[in-house]
């Protein structure tokens, strides 16, 4: 331990976390933020002292990083845990602390009366400083232990952290951003759907009054975890304030046997003292080199033809083969067979469940169809859902009893389908035997791994079991990677409802969004960059109607918006228009040109005014940026306004051009566009004036997406 043995400081990059623990103590942070060189712990625990206030405990009630039920804190506690009613007040003390380096810290507490040890899991990425934090929960008495709620850790919340952000959404609507007016008391959000959900991602963001994109102070919260989830902020009427993120558990959901230990998922926090987007980058960084396996990183990401918008459920060859045809011919790279290819499956209500080909559309097995595939050139990945199972299905009819389930309680029907009881392992065994046997016979590369209902009803003989089928998920995964160490997957479930830093330490990136119109993924995208890379992020170029909102927009905005993310498509090329085709083409050769900076470039949201979606990558040597700036909806003034390109180097000059569309025309000429050349060979602009004096939008149409490129010379 550093300091005096009551203290630990953890230092990674530029952040300090210092927790008070000394043995006997109740452990909690004294400090998280901004590198502390020199100063004192115990001049800090000097400088927050507080006070008794009158009217309320002789003493103030500390808090720690549980706020256990028997500590009396007046705001929720981050462990609430029993006996059959007795041993409800645990209060836990430091026993041991235990450091290997200045990153890591373990502090074991117990409490000797309800027989409970708590193990607090801490540590500061070097890399990233992101700080994540588990807890760990034995139970040393002679019988069951039933445990309500376990934060992952109770963390006290900066005073400046008034403005928070939290997120909703829906199906085809996720990472929506609801910001919440500064109050007095709790704000929870708990998730019950058996998965991340489309509408409680478990993640704030918080920052001061002033705080922006660029500048001022800032904190984000994430719970790595694909299952249920509770997370809160509580301010209480003393001024102190705490988040708290965990699994929630359904009535009994959780007892320990003796000696039994229970681990929960882990929180992930960060902070940035110079804007919301600095602290995204940080989150990057951590789940692209902490989190995710480096698969990814030895290839650049190719570019998808997904065949789902195209062809449904009609897998008639002749269109599959010719579609494969006219994907690579637009320059894809990899081409993914979705859902209706096996069993039963001519329609969303037979099949799930039986995971072979379907002898109906593949007579031959799916081998003639990979080997097109393949022979142009692609990758070939196959579209799965493995948790489910239909009514109307062999497996189904063989093993109506491997579902989950909760006696005398009808199913809530969803989609037509089932969740199979994958804490079972001959369920589990099964699917593995199917995934594995398809993925062994033939050359597939990549499986869509998608998840298509809520779970209301997790009940596993007689015991709710979404946690278990949670980590049981997590294992049928690993086994299947282990077992084909270069298949990459996707985290799908019915677009973003399975995104979470849990379910991408064993997946590759994430399905954002069923909705593929462009408007809305301009949202979509811009919330989910809070916690995710674009890299990671599905976007694709869809049909010119939505199927979902019914809008149309020009296939120019559709490649701009697909751009910034793992790029694809997914619309029935042959019924496109050669003119359609050609844009199309254009739009995947501009994306792979600069997909090493769109992918590995420092990531940027910009402040703009609410009719604007502007975003941007920095290449991390700033020798070259690319902006994408969308008017959304079109502006109350009679011009647009000027585009502030942050992240630049001050001191290099930047040739500044239009790189997309190819060429854009301005509502009224002339514009910004001749004056500075922007659709030809564009004018070597300063960087400092591009953040500073700012480049004036020419006048477009609403649903307009320009993407700028500047390069240092
Ligand atoms: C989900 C996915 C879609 C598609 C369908 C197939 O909705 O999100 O992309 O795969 O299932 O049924």
């Amino acid at each position: 331990m550093s300091e005096s043995s009551d203290f630990v400081t953890l230092t990674a990059g530029n952040t300090s976390l210092v927790l008070n623990c000394a043995v006997g103590a109740r452990p909690c942070i004294l400090y998280w933020g901004e590198k502390l060189v020199q100063s004192d712990p115990a001049l800090l625990l000097r400088m927050t002292s507080r006070q008794h206030a009158p009217g309320s405990a002789d003493a103030e009630v500390e808090s720690s990083l549980l706020n256990e039920t028997g500590a009396g804190v007046s705001g929720s506690p981050g462990f609430s845990a029993h006996r059959n009613g007795t041993a409800w007040a645990s209060f836990f003390r430091v026993t041991e602390v235990r450091q290997s380096d200045t990153n890591r810290v373990e502090i074991v507490c117990e409490d000797k009366t309800t027989k409970v040890r708590a193990t607090h899991l801490i540590g500061v990425d070097p890399g990233s400083s992101v700080m994540t934090c588990q807890t760990e929960i034995e139970n040393i008495g002679t019988d069951g232990l039933a445990i309500d709620w376990c934060a992952s850790g109770n963390l006290p919340l900066d005073p400046r952290a008034k403005h928070l952000f939290g997120f909703t959404g829906r199906w085809s609507g996720e990472f929506q951003l609801e910001e919440v007016a500064p109050f007095l008391g709790s704000y929870v959000r708990e998730n019950k759907s058996g998965r991340t959900s489309h509408d409680k991602f478990p993640g704030l963001v918080l920052g001061a009054a002033e705080t922006n994109e660029q500048a001022g102070p800032c904190f984000a919260f994430h719970l790595g975890w694909s299952g249920n989830s509770r997370v809160r902020v509580d301010r209480l009427s003393d001024g102190r304030a705490f988040v708290q993120m965990g699994e929630y558990f359904f009535p009994g959901e959780l007892s320990l046997a003796p000696g039994e230990t229970y681990r929960t998922p882990c929180l992930f926090a960060g902070f940035a003292s110079r804007g919301f987007s600095a602290l995204s980058r940080k989150f990057h960084h951590h789940l692209k080199h902490t989190i995710m396996d480096d698969r990814i990183q030895r290839k650049p990401r190719p570019i998808h033809y997904n065949t789902w918008e195209a062809v449904y459920f009609d897998h008639a060859s002749d269109k599959l083969f010719k579609l494969a045809e006219k994907a690579a011919e637009v320059g894809a790279e990899r081409y993914i067979l979705d859902d209706g290819w096996f069993g039963a499956r001519r329609n969303d209500k037979a099949g799930l469940g039986d995971w072979w080909p379907s002898e109906d559309v593949y007579p031959e097995g799916l081998g003639p169809l990979i080997k097109h595939v393949t022979s142009l050139g692609m990758e070939f990945g196959l579209w799965f859902e493995p948790e489910m199972v239909n009514p109307d299905s062999e497996l189904f009819r063989k093993h109506p009893d491997w579902i989950l389930q909760a006696e005398g309680v009808e199913q809530v029907p969803f989609r037509g389908q089932y969740v199979l009881d994958l804490t079972r392992p001959e369920v589990s065994e099964y699917l593995f035997v199917h995934l594995h046997k398809l993925l062994s016979d033939h050359d597939i590369s990549y499986v869509k791994w998608d998840m298509n209902r809520d779970v209301h009803h997790p009940g596993s003989r007689g015991r709710p079991a979404i946690s278990r089928q949670t980590r049981a998920l997590y294992a049928l995964i690993d086994r299947v990677r282990t077992a084909h160490p270069d298949l990459e997957i996707e985290s799908c479930s019915s677009g973003g409802g399975r995104a979470d830093y849990g379910i991408l330490q064993r997946t590759d990136r994430i399905w954002t969004s069923d909705s593929n119109d462009a408007l809305d993924r301009q949202s979509i995208q811009r919330g989910a960059s809070h916690f995710f890379p674009l890299e990671i992020m599905g976007a694709h170029v869809g049909p010119e109607t939505c199927h979902i909102t019914g809008r149309r927009l020009k296939m120019e905005m559709r490649v701009a918006t697909a751009l910034f993310g793992h790029m694809g498509m997914e619309l029935n090329l042959l019924s496109e228009s050669q003119d359609n085709l050609n844009i199309l083409k254009a739009g995947i050769a501009l994306h792979k040109q600069h997909r090493a900076l769109i992918h590995g470039g420092d990531y940027y949201r910009l402040d703009t005014p609410g009719h604007v979606n502007a975003v941007g990558v920095v290449a991390p040597d700033q020798s070259e940026a690319l902006v994408s700036w969308c008017n959304v909806t079109g502006h109350n003034e009679t011009l647009p306004g000027r585009i502030y390109v942050p992240g630049l180097d001050r001191s290099k000059s930047y040739r500044t051009k239009i790189a997309w569309p190819k060429k854009v025309r301005s509502v009224s000429r002339p514009s910004v566009l001749e004056a500075l050349s922007l659709n030809e060979e564009g004018t070597v602009l300063p960087g400092e004036a591009l953040e500073h004096v700012g480049l004036q939008v020419p006048l477009l149409h609403p649903e307009t997406c320009l993407i700028y490129h500047f390069e240092a010379i």
